[in-house]
């Protein structure tokens, strides 16, 4: 079996999903569930006996050392981390508890289980740490787009806590051999992903008649990938990727922030029209994120190379199969964005205006 960590997340329940329709290898699932975390999302596999799920935080190394030792995973995929850059600005302790002390905490519990392997179990082993572009920093207009050597110059607690998580799993390879892989992948979209994200919240904004909050002169740009890509990145540097290696994922797909907007605007008016106007009338400029990187855009041919990968969505494709999910999925929508949710968009939004 394989262990994922974060897989009630957004990216790490798709993965799982996905996982589960395309391979019998069981998943163990550990998600300390935290407001980010939902069990709805995996409702389909709660008679599945491929899913097992266990509430464990990763800061817990004596819990850790139990999953390891009772599953016996033969690779681990973690992603479970502290998400969302506005939080980290609010913040920060729980991103660098949960990213650098949590991912340092699993690496060792990782490593100790890898060490007691027999020798053709210790070399097909794989650790693969989940990352984000946004550790390369912000780029200009004009400048080309990461690659697997630039430089890190990570701005916000967010991306500082994840380049620390990316040094320690080097680290890891580097001194102890631990097979290590790393990923550095683009903005995700797609079904489940949590209404704090720019797209899903500008989706339930424009739903129930609320402004739609664009930080700065929303000219920001950013790389969308489909989140169902992503997981088939992920799949394939896990089968085929060297340990030691970083991989970056990316769909070809710069846009500026308004015009996202604009599209998921012009989507719904389609899908659902308002009785006057447009919903293009509820974009509203607000005060702009303290540190708001100008441009992430990700060169992703080093995958593409070595690997064969490509994304199967176009940005159009995947943003238009979102809205509709979004549309279709109300109730999840509502779930999650109970109660901490409704403190969290007073703590965020109340002072942009
Ligand atoms: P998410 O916030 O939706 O989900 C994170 C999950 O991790 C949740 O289920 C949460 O309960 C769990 N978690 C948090 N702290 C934990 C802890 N201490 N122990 C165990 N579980 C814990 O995040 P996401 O958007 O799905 O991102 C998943 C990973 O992908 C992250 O590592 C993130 O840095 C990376 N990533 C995200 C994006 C993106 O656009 N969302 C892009 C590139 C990389
Ligand atoms: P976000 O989804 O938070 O991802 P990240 O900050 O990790 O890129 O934001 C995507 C972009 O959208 C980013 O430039 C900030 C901007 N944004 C807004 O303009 N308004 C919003 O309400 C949110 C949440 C984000």
């Amino acid at each position: 079996m394989i262990l994922v960590t974060g897989g009630a997340g957004f990216i790490g329940a798709n993965f799982v999903l996905d996982w589960l329709r395309g391979s019998d290898e069981a998943v163990l699932n550990v998600d300390k569930l935290t407001y980010a975390g939902n069990l709805r999302t995996l409702e389909s596999l709660q008679s599945d006996p491929r899913h097992i799920f266990a509430r464990v935080d990763i800061c817990d190394a004596a819990a850790l050392d139990t999953l390891f030792s009772t599953h016996r995973p033969r690779a681990v995929v973690h992603f479970a981390a502290e998400s969302h850059v506005d939080r980290s600005i609010h913040g920060p302790a729980d991103f660098v508890q949960t990213n650098v002390v949590g991912t340092f905490v699993l690496l060792e519990a990782a490593r100790r289980y890898w060490a007691s392997l027999d020798d053709s179990a210790r070399a097909a082993f794989r650790f693969l740490h989940v990352s984000t572009d946004e550790v390369f920093g912000s780029l200009s207009p004009a400048d080309p787009q990461f690659c697997e050597t630039t430089p890190y110059a990570p701005n916000s607690p967010y991306s500082a806590t994840k380049a620390g998580s990316d040094h320690l799993v080097r680290a890891y390879f580097h001194t102890y051999g631990l097979p290590t892989l790393t990923t550095n992948c683009s903005n995700n979209y797609g079904p489940y992903q949590f209404p704090e994200k720019l797209i899903p919240l500008m989706i339930a904004h424009a739903l129930a008649g609320k402004a739609l909050p664009v930080y700065g002169d929303g000219r920001n740009v950013r790389d969308w990938l489909y989140v169902s890509d992503h997981c088939s990145a992920i799949r394939e540097v896990l089968a085929r990727g060297e340990p030691g290696q970083t991989y970056n994922i990316g769909g070809w797909n710069e846009k500026a922030n308004i015009e996202v907007v604009q599209t998921i605007c012009d989507l719904l008016d389609a899908a659902r029209p308002k009785a006057q106007g447009s919903y293009r009338d509820q974009i509203a400029f607000v005060k702009d994120r303290p540190g708001h990187d100008r441009r992430y855009a990700i060169d992703a041919r080093k995958l593409e190379r070595e690997l064969g990968w490509k994304p199967a969505e176009t940005f159009e494709t995947g943003l238009a199969k979102t809205v509709r999910w979004y549309l279709e999925n109300q109730p999840w929508v509502d779930e999650v964005a109970s109660g901490e949710y409704r403190k969290w968009v007073e703590t965020n939004y109340t002072k942009r205006v």
